[in-house]
């Protein structure tokens, strides 16, 4: 495997760069949107709150931002897709909406996603949110309200929990803390800040703070290539015998770089090139070359900041000499599928060593892989 190869947006940044400037005062120009079926979903649910949003393209998509808390409410049901993104942040700004009416819905992996992470912070910040299950599962009616601030202790490291208070505390009066157990994504953090708003961040207790009620101005958004989506060319430079590749272009924040320190401890030759920051985001070119992997042990805060990379680093694993086990990570069985079991089945049914633990994974490898009959569960990361 030899060449050079650039990767597509952020999924994370083209979310919120649609959001934020639905937001904004004035007009935001994103470059590099990820044009895949998640963002198309969050353009569409803000385009039927009357969000102007120019057709979608990786040059240029302009957004004119109706100004904080003048989304319209929409005439039809605001349909999130399979996106948990879209909808859990959706649910922050809709509900701090007073006089609007919303519901919300998405497709059947989504509406079976726990929604309660959200739904309760919110009702303690004055939400009013209806939905199955005692409220826990999407479809889900919002009666938008004043909201007022909170300091939120999540029991999960979990950015789209973050970021839907840290939204939704934009609109409410005084300041919102989210403090969490570990670090998650911070893309929110960063691009809030860019629009204009104040946000303190506490390292030591993983806590962020937003005022409510910020001025927030439309930006020029340049979205680098999504380092969950490099994690493929990532791994197959690495497994591939006589392998180079150039993956251009991939963001590194350090709150997503989990896959290029286990990669590493695993033996990986990575090296990174024309390090760069681009709107407030470290960007890099990485290089990798095949080598002989080992095994190792994937485990606490770094899982946050490779949750979306753990199948394909199964994958890596049965590349790799020696047991690794990966824990802490039972967040994976709540996404798109439950990627624990997935992973094990299919894994297993090319011919891999590998059990499911109830938080993980134990792989052992090397094992050869063989073709055969797979499912993806319609969940991306485990088709690719
Ligand atoms: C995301 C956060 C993560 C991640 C998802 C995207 C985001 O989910 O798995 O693909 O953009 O905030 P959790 O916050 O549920 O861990």
């Amino acid at each position: 495997l030899q060449g050079a190869i650039a990767i597509p947006g952020d999924k994370s940044i083209s979310h919120r760069a649609l959001m934020l400037g639905a937001l904004a005062q004035g007009e935001t120009i994103i470059e590099g949107l990820l044009l895949g079926e998640d963002p198309r979903s969050t353009a569409h649910c803000f385009r039927a709150m009357g969000v102007e949003i120019s057709p979608l393209n990786t040059e240029q998509v302009i957004v004119k931002g109706r100004g904080l808390g003048n989304l319209e409410e929409p005439l039809e049901v605001l349909d999130a897709g399979n996106s948990g993104t879209t909808l859990r942040l959706m649910i922050g700004l809709l509900a701090a909406h007073p006089g609007r009416f919303f519901t919300v819905t998405g497709d059947s992996s989504l509406c079976s996603r726990p929604m309660s992470r959200v739904v309760q912070p919110l009702e303690t910040m004055g939400a009013k949110i209806w939905g199955r299950k005692n409220n826990t599962l999407a479809p889900l009616a919002i009666q938008g309200t004043t909201l007022k601030p909170i300091h939120y202790q999540s029991p999960i490291a979990s950015a789209q929990v973050k970021s839907c208070i840290l939204l939704a505390g934009l609109m409410a009066e005084g300041k919102t803390t989210v403090t969490e157990p570990a670090l998650s994504r911070d893309h929110s953090e960063r691009m809030l800040r860019a629009f204009g708003a104040t946000i303190d961040i506490d390292p030591e207790t993983h806590s962020v703070t937003v005022t409510g009620n910020p001025h927030l101005q439309g930006q020029t958004v340049i979205v680098p290539g999504d380092i969950s989506s490099a994690a493929f060319w990532l791994v197959a430079g690495a497994i591939i015998p006589d392998s180079e590749l150039l993956v251009q272009n991939v963001g590194i924040n350090p709150t997503r770089t989990g896959i290029l320190e286990v990669l590493e401890t695993m033996g990986a030759d990575i090296t990174l090139e024309n390090q760069r920051l681009v709107t407030g985001e470290p960007v890099a070119d990485i290089r990798v070359k095949s080598s002989s992997l080992k095994a190792c042990t994937i485990a606490g805060a770094v899982i946050p900041r490779l949750i979306d990379e753990i199948p394909i680093l199964a994958v890596a694993a049965t590349f790799a000499h020696g047991t690794t086990i990966i824990k802490d990570a039972q967040e994976l069985r709540v996404k798109e599928s439950d990627r624990l079991a997935v992973i094990a089945h299919q894994l297993n049914l090319m011919g891999a060593k590998i059990s499911e633990l109830p938080d993980g994974l134990e792989i052992t490898g090397p094992t050869p892989l063989t073709g055969t009959e797979l499912d993806s569960y319609t969940d991306h990361r485990i088709a690719m």
